[in-house]
């Protein structure tokens, strides 16, 4: 477990918990080393395969007590960011891995791309989302809007067994170390798919309701925070390609001021939400693409307002609607109460495991 000084409740949580807290427009400029040095930001080496923290206290650890996962933990003991490597006992992660970079490699040859597809505020690569939305003055959530033509190459990609692999730990990973937010999240998304049908799952096994192709050859993302997302969740990233990742492509935390070194076939599981982000770059002629999943926070919204826009529901029911106006600020102070603190997260996982789990201090849930 590594120890970040930062409160989760000092994070950018915008007022209700929903979203995060839009952040000034910065400079697109590169994180490099040398930035990260002179501002005095750590690097925390990881190969994805184990978690080298013993090099750093100078312990041998037997090779098969070493663990490929560590967490970020909050001052307050809070699990704020997990790190995974290869799930356990999947020798074929490395092929994996690259089957998944080839699939999504023939993906991009295929796909056609919109300008603010391929230079947007997160950085200068190709991005499609599948999956569920709801925001941007929509009257309901709907699908992610892809061309016919991109919908039927990314339809592939999902199918395909390695990223379906891949979405699967992710989900899995979310499970098992933030337990209260995958329960928090998996009620109200069946609420949300029993009342419209018409919305699809990515991935069978996977329960985040939207991802993002980051085609790559250089998805380096410049400093930013995904906004709109559920910002008490995780954004899982699985990082592919074909670079040295001890030369570029970590993850840094900004708010956390730490840096992860982040190879292909690692997974990160970041409040990208609410925490500031962003990648080193590679290194002339590597590759790197990612795949991420993530929950926008307007889906889960659409359900606690009954299915409709904050517009309509105070039309409709303006006595139900204030009352939810007044509870928003308790709701954003409990917020960071979802995120398991690590010596309860056993606790919390046998909860979480219960048809009636329930947690007190979480009335929302
Ligand atoms: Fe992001």
């Amino acid at each position: 477990m590594l120890k970040s000084n930062i409160k989760a409740e000092s994070l950018h949580i915008a007022r209700g918990a929903y979203v995060g807290r839009r952040q000034d427009r910065v400079e697109p400029r590169y994180w490099t080393l040398e930035r990260l040095q002179a501002a005095g930001i750590n690097i925390q080496k990881w190969d994805g395969r184990c978690v080298v923290l013993s090099l750093l206290l100078q312990i041998q650890v037997p090779q098969n007590q070493r663990s490929s996962r560590f967490v970020i933990a909050d001052k307050h003991g809070r699990i704020i960011a997990l790190f995974a490597g290869p799930p356990d006992g999947a020798k074929d992660w490395d092929q994996v891995t690259e089957r998944a970079t080839v699939a999504m490699e023939n993906a991009r040859k295929q796909c056609m791309f919109k300008h603010e597809q391929e230079v947007h505020s997160r950085g200068l690569y190709p991005t499609v989302g599948v999956g569920s939305l709801f925001g941007g003055g929509s009257l309901r959530p709907g699908a992610i809007a892809n061309s016919k033509h991109n919908a039927k190459a990314l339809a592939v990609l999902c199918r395909n067994p390695d990223i379906l692999r891949i979405a699967g730990f992710g989900s899995s990973m979310l499970a098992s170390y933030a337990p209260r937010v995958h329960l928090k999240m998996k009620r109200r998304l069946l609420l949300l798919y029993n009342r419209h049908p018409s919305l699809r799952l990515n991935f069978p096994n996977s329960i985040y309701p939207a991802a993002h192709f980051n085609f790559g050859p250089n998805s380096v993302c410049f400093e930013h925070t995904d906004f709109a997302n559920d910002p008490i969740n995780w954004c899982h990233v699985t990082a592919l390609g074909r670079f040295d990742s001890t030369k570029g492509g970590h993850i840094i935390l900004l708010d956390l001021r730490i840096a992860v070194e982040f190879p292909a076939g690692g997974s990160a599981f970041i409040p990208s939400t609410i925490a500031r982000h962003a990648n080193v770059p590679i290194q002339e002629g590597e590759v790197r693409l990612s795949f991420t999943q993530f929950c926008p926070g307007g889906l889960l919204r659409w359900v606690d307002a009954g299915f409709q826009t904050l517009k309509s529901w105070e039309q409709s029911d303006p006595a139900a609607k204030a009352r939810f106006n007044e509870q928003l600020d308790d709701r954003t102070r409990a917020s960071v109460l979802y995120f398991s603190r690590w010596d309860e997260l056993l606790d919390d996982l046998q909860e979480a495991s219960k048809p009636e789990a329930a947690f007190p201090e979480l009335p929302d849930l």
